[in-house]
């Protein structure tokens, strides 16, 4: 029998996560279907457990519900607690639903795994301090890095996400202003400015020689963020296909306990569409 599964936001339409989830089911033998549902602003429970009730095992969660799928499980994952948010939910077998969030796993695999990034001892940079950013931040102070400070242009945002993560590393936070004389080996935009395809302000040598740039956002063409990284001589410029692709594995596996091979659904995914 085929599993259900499905990816539910709002808007929805352009979402890769069916291509990316019938990629690793083809790869991996898997029978299921994944398919796309756009939630009712007004009703996310009532969505949930509609496709619940028709047979669905498992969804991914997405803008603008992140939040709401975090309330509605009924057990969570310690990275979801501390993300306050759910990219994931399991129907488990007594039919009580398990919320997780792998987005941050899915950035550390991508720069570790599948780049080479050693964390070991690196100062970080996490710009931004909204739901992006803290949806990160338990995988990313559990890889050793030495120092990450979080960034916000509304300073007070960044203190509290790092007090909020004070109990698992090494995190400081601050305003743009605070970074002044500061040198980072990696920087990663967790902002949502280049949705507005600007560049958050921050210091223009705060990459170290040999830094890394890393923009949790993605698209056809370089973000804002890649292009601040070309231009200030960044040694790696990323942005955050491999994340979707590696959250979407790691979704996979707690599902189907299954690891798809995600190098040729990244490979396939970078190809200019035809
Ligand atoms: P998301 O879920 O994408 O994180 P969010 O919770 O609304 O969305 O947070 C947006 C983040 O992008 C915030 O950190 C925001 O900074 P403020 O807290 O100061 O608003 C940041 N952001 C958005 N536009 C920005 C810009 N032009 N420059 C710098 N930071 C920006």
């Amino acid at each position: 029998m085929t599993d259900h599964y499905a990816v539910i936001g709002h808007p929805i339409a352009h979402s890769k996560s069916p291509a990316i989830h019938a990629a690793f089911a083809r790869q991996t033998g898997q029978d299921l279907e994944y398919g796309r549902l756009l939630g009712a602003l007004d009703d996310f429970a009532g969505d949930v457990r509609r496709f619940l009730e028709s047979g669905g095992l498992g969804l991914n969660v997405t803008v603008p519900f992140k939040e709401q799928a975090w309330a509605l499980a009924d057990e969570r994952s310690a990275r979801a607690e501390l993300a306050g948010a759910v990219n994931t939910l399991i129907r488990l077998d007594d039919g009580r639903l398990r919320g997780d969030n792998t987005d941050g796993v899915g950035l550390v695999r991508d720069l570790s795994d599948n780049h080479g990034f050693d964390f070991t001892d690196a100062r970080v940079l996490m710009l931004g301090a909204g739901g992006a950013a803290r949806g990160v931040l338990q995988p990313l102070l559990g890889t050793g890095l030495a120092r990450l400070v979080i960034a916000n242009r509304t300073a007070s945002k960044a203190l509290e996400l790092a007090r909020l993560g004070s109990e698992l590393g090494p995190v400081e936070g601050c305003g743009f202003d605070g970074l002044a004389g500061e040198r980072f080996d990696l920087i990663i935009n967790a902002t949502s400015a280049g949705l507005a395809d600007a560049v958050p302000a921050i210091p223009d040598d705060c990459l170290a020689a040999g830094g890394w740039t890393y923009d949790m956002l993605y698209g056809d063409r370089p973000t804002p963020f890649c292009r601040w990284g070309r231009e200030h001589g960044a040694a790696r410029v990323l942005d955050g296909l491999g994340m979707l692709i590696e959250q979407a594995a790691e979704s996979f596996w707690l599902w189907r306990g299954v690891r798809p091979d995600t190098a040729p659904v990244i490979e396939s995914l970078r190809q200019p569409e035809s």
